[in-house]
């Protein structure tokens, strides 16, 4: 007798690759604290939207040419995105996976941001910058639970692979991946000063 495991939910975890990590970091800092400042439309968007802290997601598509850190950012991910499109065994016919919207996320204490996916997208993620203590964890959901219907509910010390909801706490400079398809949440921040991350999609051009 044998039972497989089929249709794998791949999720991607490693430390951002490249030199002067420090340098980088801080650079990215700097360039968030200006945008949070000096970003209105983004911060309309935040006020407009009833979203607690502060993004760009809405206001700035420019952030890889508006600061270098941002496009040497960029150039890393990119690499870690083409180890995990191997790892999906994706048949790419000639095609790439380009990064097409690339935004900040500055969470306050209790901020949160909600369950969703990323449409039109296929490969997702964020790289993590500042992570204060009690700071939010990403709690992913198994793709499958609309289906589930009847389905009992898995025991709570079920293998990580057998859970509905998994929570992930990323560690400053992790960079994470997924398909775009799996519904993902950002759980309220716990933690005394902002969380700060940087986000993307990737779509096949
Ligand atoms: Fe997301």
């Amino acid at each position: 007798m044998t039972t497989k495991s089929l249709f794998t939910t791949k999720f991607y975890r490693a430390p951002i690759c490249g030199k002067n990590l420090p340098e980088l970091q801080q650079d990215l800092r700097d360039a968030c604290a200006m945008l949070e400042t000096d970003d209105k439309a983004g911060r309309k968007w935040c006020k407009d939207n009833a979203y607690r802290g502060y993004t760009s997601y809405a206001s700035l598509n420019d952030l890889d040419t508006r600061f270098s850190c941002f496009g040497d950012l960029k150039r890393r991910i990119d690499k870690h995105v083409a180890i995990f499109a191997a790892e999906c065994h994706f048949d790419l016919q000639g095609r790439k996976l380009v990064m097409d919207s690339y935004w900040v996320n500055i969470l306050p204490p209790l901020g949160l941001h909600t369950s969703h996916i990323h449409p039109h997208s296929v490969v997702s993620g964020t790289f993590y910058l500042d992570l204060p203590v009690g700071a939010s964890a990403l709690k992913i959901e198994d793709p499958r639970l609309g289906l589930m219907m009847a389905a009992p509910p898995r025991l709570k010390d079920a293998p990580e692979d057998m859970q509905t909801h998994i929570f992930i706490n990323p560690s400053e400079g992790d960079v994470m991946l997924w398909e775009s398809w799996l519904r993902h949440e950002v759980v309220q921040n716990q933690a005394k000063t902002k969380r700060i991350s940087i986000s993307f999609n990737y779509n096949w051009l």
